[in-house]
C-alpha cells in the first residue's frame, strides 16, 4: 500500500499491483507460429488503460475486508474481459475505431483474425484464471464468481448491450432504452467488479453485497454517462481515442439525446445515488466512495 492514502496515489498503486499480475498471468508463448499471444499482451499491457475495473475490486475487497493480496486474480479477471471487449467494439464491424489507449487498435497493429482471436483468448483466459488460481473461497463460491462474471459477459450482460448499441446505430431510443442498454454494455460488467472484489472475504453478508450492488449499478450507469460526454468534450490527444466517434457513427448516447448539461446532472445524481447505497458502511468503503466521484469527474 502506498503511504499516503491520498486517491491518485491508491490508484496508482492499484493499477501497478495489477499490471504486475497482468503480466504474470497472460501468457507468453513465442510468436514462432502465431501472434495471437503478442496481441493479447498489446491490448492489455502496452497502451495502458485506467485500469478502473480492478480499481473497483481492490476497493470493493477493502470495503468488505477482503485481504488484498487474493483480489490480484478477480481484478486481472474483469480487466481481460475488458480489454476483450474494447478490442472487438473497435473492429470495423462494430465501431470502426482506429485509436484505442493512446495507441492503433488491436486489428490495426495486427489484423482483423488476429485481434478477433486476441479477444476470444482473452475472454476464456479471464474465466481460466478464476477457474484455476488460489482463491480464498470454497469452491461454490468460486462457482458462483465464475457465474457473475459469466452472465455480466454475455447476452443478459455487456454482448448484449453491446448489441443493442449497433442495432440501435441511426436510430432514435426513448430514454429508458438507453439507459437499458448502458447497464448492460457497460454497467453489467462493472457491477461484477464490485461482487467479485466482496465475495473474496470470507466476512461479507448478504445484506452488504446487496447495498454494494446497488452501488455498483449507479457508478455502472454514471461510469457510461461520462464517456459518452467525454465523447463530445474531451480531446483525442488526452483519451487516447478518437474522439467525436459516437456523433460520426451516430450512436445513440446520453448527449445526444439529452444534451450535455442534462447529462452531467443524470451522472452526478448516480453519483449522488452511489454515495447513498454505502452510508450505512464505514471508512473502509471510503475508496469506494471516492471511485464514485472520481468516475464523474474524470477527463478521460
Ligand atoms: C472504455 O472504458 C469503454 C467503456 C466501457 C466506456 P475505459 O474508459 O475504462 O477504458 P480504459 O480501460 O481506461 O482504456
Ligand atoms: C463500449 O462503449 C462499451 C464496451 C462494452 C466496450 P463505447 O463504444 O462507447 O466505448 P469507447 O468509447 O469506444 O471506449
Ligand atoms: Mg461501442
Ligand atoms: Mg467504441
Ligand atoms: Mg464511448
Amino acid at each position: 500500500m502506498p503511504e499516503s492514502t491520498d486517491f491518485n496515489s491508491l490508484l496508482k498503486y492499484y493499477q501497478q499491483r495489477v499490471d504486475r499480475a497482468l503480466d504474470l498471468f497472460l501468457p507468453d508463448t513465442p510468436a514462432r507460429q502465431h501472434n495471437l499471444t503478442e496481441a493479447m499482451r498489446y491490448s492489455v499491457i502496452g497502451g495502458g488503460g485506467k485500469r478502473i475495473r480492478p480499481a473497483m475490486v481492490y476497493a470493493a475487497g477493502e470495503a468488505a475486508g477482503a485481504d488484498q493480496s487474493v483480489l490480484d486474480t478477480p481484478a486481472c479477471a474483469v480487466e481481460m474481459i475488458h480489454a476483450y471487449s474494447l478490442i472487438h467494439d473497435d473492429l470495423p464491424a462494430m465501431d470502426d475505431d482506429d485509436l484505442r489507449r493512446g495507441q492503433a487498435t488491436c486489428h490495426k497493429a495486427f489484423d482483423e483474425a488476429t485481434a478477433i482471436l486476441a479477444g476470444d483468448a482473452l475472454q476464456a483466459h479471464a474465466f481460466e484464471i478464476l477457474a484455476a488460481n488460489d482463491l480464498p473461497v470454497d469452491d461454490g463460491q468460486r462457482l458462483q464468481m465464475i457465474l457473475i462474471l459469466a452472465t455480466a459477459s454475455g447476452s443478459e450482460g455487456m454482448a448484449g448491450g453491446q448489441a443493442i448499441d449497433l442495432a440501435a446505430v441511426g436510430h432514435t431510443l426513448t430514454l429508458a432504452e438507453l439507459e437499458a442498454m448502458h447497464r448492460l454494455k457497460t454497467g453489467a460488467l462493472i457491477k461484477a467488479c464490485i461482487l467479485l472484489g466482496a465475495m473474496c472475504s470470507p466476512a461479507v453478508n448478504k445484506d452488504e453485497l446487496t447495498q454494494l450492488g446497488r452501488y455498483a449499478d449507479c457508478i455502472g450507469l454514471s461510469f457510461q454517462i461520462q464517456d459518452d460526454i467525454l465523447d463530445v468534450i474531451g480531446d483525442t490527444e488526452t483519451l487516447g481515442k478518437l474522439s467525436g466517434s459516437d456523433e460520426k457513427m451516430q450512436k445513440p448516447t446520453y448527449p445526444s439525446i439529452l444534451g450535455l448539461e442534462a447529462s452531467r446532472k443524470l451522472a452526478m445524481e448516480q453519483h449522488e445515488q452511489a454515495l447513498a447505497h454505502l452510508k450505512h458502511m464505514d471508512a473502509s468503503a471510503n475508496t469506494l466512495r471516492q471511485l464514485s466521484a472520481y468516475i464523474v469527474e474524470r477527463e478521460f
